[in-house]
Order: C-alpha cells, then structure tokens, then sequence
C-alpha cells in the first residue's frame, strides 16, 4: 500500500533526489533508504535502531503509543484467555490458527519429539554444577546442531523446528535439575506440553508427583504472552545470525544468549532481586525509586520502561491480574504475597512521579512475570529461561519468515569511523 505522499525529497551538497516512501498495514510509513548511499553518498546513523526498519514482517504488530499487540492480527488480550501456548505457536509460524485436525498432528509430532538423546547427559554433567541455566541452554541448543546435521531443505527445516518446539522444555528442565543435583525426569507422551514441563521440573523419582493443572495453566498463558515481540533484541540476533545462512539450531541458540541480557529477557530475573533487596531494606520502596531516578547511580527500576511501549506494556497488565488469581491461592505473608505488595507500591510511586511519567516509563512484561513464577515455585535464576521457552515460536517464525523474504540478504551494517586516520 502506497502512502499517501509515496517519496521524500533530501537535498545535499546541491543535488535532490527523492527517496520511496512505504507503508505498512497498519499505517507506519517508513523512508526506503536502499539507495541513499548510492545517490547521495551518505549513510544514516541510529544506534540501537530506534528508528530504522530491518524488514517487513506479518508476525506481530506494536503499537507502543496506544499499547496494543496482537499476533497475526489477533489482540494478545483474546489469545491469552481463549487459546493455548502451542496454538499460538502455530499461528506465530503459520499464520493463521490451526484447525482441530492440524493441532492434533502438530502436537502430536511435537510429543514425539521430546526427548533428547541419551549424549546429552553426558553434556550436562560436564558443565559446572552451579552454572547458570541459560548459558546451559544456549550451548544445550547449539549443540543440537551436531546430532541433527542433515543438509537444509524445507522438510529438515520443518523436524528442526519441532525438534526445538518439542525439546525447549526438556532442556530447561534438564538444566534446573543439573543445577540442583537431581536426577533427570524424562518427558511422558500422555501429559500436555506445559504438565510434562511442569512435571520434568518438579518431580523426582521418589515418589509419584501432582501437577497441579492450575500452574499447567498459568505457565500456558505465560507462554502465550512471551510468544513473539516483532524486532526485539533476541529476534534481531536470531535474525542477523540466520541472514548468514546459518542454520536454525545456531540462530536460536544466538537468540538465548542475546535475552540473557539484563536490559532484555534478564530483567525478569533482576526484579525479582531487585523486590527482595527492596523487602531485606525495610520496605522502603521510595528509597529504591529514588536511586533509580538518580543520573549518578546506575540503578534502574527494572520491568520498567521499554523501547517500543510509551504506555503500559498491555503484557504487564495482563501478569499482574494473573497475580492476583495466583496469589489468592498461596498462603497471606507468603514471600511471594509480599513482593506483589511492593511490586505494586513501586508502580503506584513511579506512575505518579514526574521523572517516570516524562520519559513515558511504564511496567513491561518483565515487572510481574516474576512474581507468577516465584509463587509457581520456580527458582529465580530460571526465569529467563521461562522467557526463552515462550519466545520459541517467535523466533522460529521471525526466522523462517526472514529466510522466505524476498529482500532477504546478509545483514552488515554499516558505520562511521572515528579512528585514527592513515599513519
Ligand atoms: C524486554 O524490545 C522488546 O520488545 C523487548 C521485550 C520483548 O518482549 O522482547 O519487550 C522484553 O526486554 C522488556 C524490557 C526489559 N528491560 C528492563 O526492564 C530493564 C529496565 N528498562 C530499561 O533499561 C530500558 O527502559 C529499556 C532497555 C527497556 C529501553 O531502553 P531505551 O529505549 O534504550 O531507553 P533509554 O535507556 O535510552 O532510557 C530513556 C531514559 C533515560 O533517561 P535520560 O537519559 O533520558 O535522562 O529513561 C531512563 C534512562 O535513564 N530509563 C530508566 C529506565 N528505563 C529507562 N530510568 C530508570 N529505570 C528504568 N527502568
């Protein structure tokens, strides 16, 4: 679709030249600078590409002012409360929902395909005891890169894709209980993609364990809402890394270390601490805020704040009603039950404070995902991990999607030297 006024014109060192204008579906218009360099000699400049397009995508639509996200056309608010985790992944991958018939055979291929090879054992039991579970699963998924090295084509790409789907959790799993000491739960055929997670995590071969099917479910809705968040960071790497041809294990594995990040997937981690250190110093939630605020103290108030929304992550709002129904079952002063009290004092404060509010900072999906796991019993240092078994589908379909692009090439960006001139 041709905007309304389709070229720009940029006039320098004495010469015009107009430059496309394109639009998307949902009205962003964008420069098409393909061509600047050739006819103008310039580049542009914009680190962070807070302003710069990569690609076109159909995956996921943000609107950061109005706070809206919607997979594939479908608002984030109906998929959470009527669909499932591997429902969204195949709308994510697809494109559109899947029939009753290509859900059976999609999770069905994705229960066979659970269990990863007996090697891998040996894999875990070399890395470090106390070695932080998403470095253990970003090298866990490059290495599935050397059991599975048949040649690319449309039909490898598509085991590989379930093989990732299908084995995410089993990894994750697996990396918890090599970082506590326990024996490995192998991934049962007869229970649904979230209980086997749930039960790969928690059991033990002592004694039988009882999933409790309301945890199955509010890991699939935390799933849902990590599914996708068009150009973010890890998307990016999974992206940047695949346009080198690189295969689909060492893309996504890419993408697991990029959300490792505190800024990005590693938020979710920090603001659990950061509730805690909150609740060790009495309480005092003020204190916190104001460091945060302080240009001289390079604390920030993480969940909060992000590149695309300028209001409430529509995520976050979803998590913290999620809180409520989760915390309603643990027991009142539960640890969890205090730091939702302090996660809400610290919204309460920073949304009425003149520094938060002017540079449009918001809770983001980090700020109470958090909180949902905690109470869940799962351990802090796993919830980015949570994070990357969620945005599996994302990265999939961002991936395939950019493969399949017709303007698909080799990223290599460009940039301004500042070094020392010849000596
Ligand atoms: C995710 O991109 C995605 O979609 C990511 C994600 C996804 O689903 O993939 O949504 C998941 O990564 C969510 C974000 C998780 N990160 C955090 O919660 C960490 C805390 N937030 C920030 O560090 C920050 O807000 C970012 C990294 C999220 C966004 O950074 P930007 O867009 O580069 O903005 P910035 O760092 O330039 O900040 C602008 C101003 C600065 O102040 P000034 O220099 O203008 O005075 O806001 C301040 C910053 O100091 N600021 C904060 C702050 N976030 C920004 N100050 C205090 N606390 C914060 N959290």
């Amino acid at each position: 679709m041709a905007p309304a006024q389709n070229r720009i014109e940029i006039s320098y060192n004495g010469k015009t030249v107009a430059l496309p204008l394109i639009e998307g579906t949902e009205a962003e218009a964008a420069i098409d600078i393909r061509n600047l360099r050739q006819q103008t000699g310039l580049i542009t400049f914009d680190p962070g590409y807070a302003n710069t397009g990569a690609c076109k995508s159909a995956i996921t639509f943000i609107d950061g002012e109005q706070g809206i996200l919607r997979y594939r056309g479908y608002p984030i608010e109906d998929l959470a409360e009527k669909s499932t985790f591997l429902e969204v992944a195949w709308l994510l991958i697809h494109g559109e929902l899947p029939s009753r018939p290509e859900l059976e055979s999609f999770s069905g291929e994705i229960t066979r395909h659970t269990l990863l090879h007996e090697n891998f054992a040996r894999f875990f039991s070399a890395l470090p005891k106390d070695a932080h579970p998403m470095p253990v699963c970003a090298a866990a998924v490059a290495a599935m890169a050397t059991f599975y090295q048949e040649p690319e084509s449309d039909d490898t790409i598509h085991k590989t894709v379930i093989r990732l789907l299908a084995k995410m959790p089993t990894i994750a799993a697996y990396s918890y209980k090599h970082y506590i000491g326990q024996p490995f739960i192998y991934p049962r055929n007869d229970l649904d993609y979230c209980s086997n997670f749930v039960r790969m995590m928690f059991a033990t071969p002592c004694e039988e364990y009882e999933i409790d099917p309301l945890y199955a479910k509010t890991l699939d809705l935390l799933l849902i809402l990590h599914a996708d968040h068009e150009q973010n960071c890890s998307t990016s790497t999974v992206r940047m890394v695949g346009s080198s041809q690189a295969n689909l294990f060492a893309s996504i594995s890419s993408g697991i270390s990029a959300l490792w990040g505190p800024l990005h997937g590693g938020a979710n981690q920090k603001v659990i601490e950061m509730l805690e250190w909150i609740a060790q110093n009495d309480g005092n939630a003020d204190r916190f805020v104001a460091r945060a605020k302080d240009k001289n103290d390079t604390t920030r108030l993480m969940g909060f704040g992000h590149r695309v929304y300028k209001s409430y992550d529509p995520r976050a709002t979803i998590l913290k009603k999620y809180c409520e129904q989760i915390l309603a079952k643990v027991p009142a002063g539960s640890p969890s039950a205090k730091l939702f009290d302090i996660a809400r004092k610290l919204e309460e404060i920073a949304l009425s404070d003149e520094y938060f509010v002017k540079r449009k900072l918001y809770p983001n999906v980090d700020f109470y995902s958090g909180v949902i796991y905690k109470a869940m019993g799962i351990p802090t240092n796993m919830f980015t991990v949570m994070f990357a078994l969620g945005r599996m589908p994302g990265w999939v379909a961002q991936w395939l999607e950019s493969r399949r692009d017709p303007d698909f090439k080799i990223g290599r960006p460009r940039q301004i030297y500042v070094g020392a001139t010849k000596r």
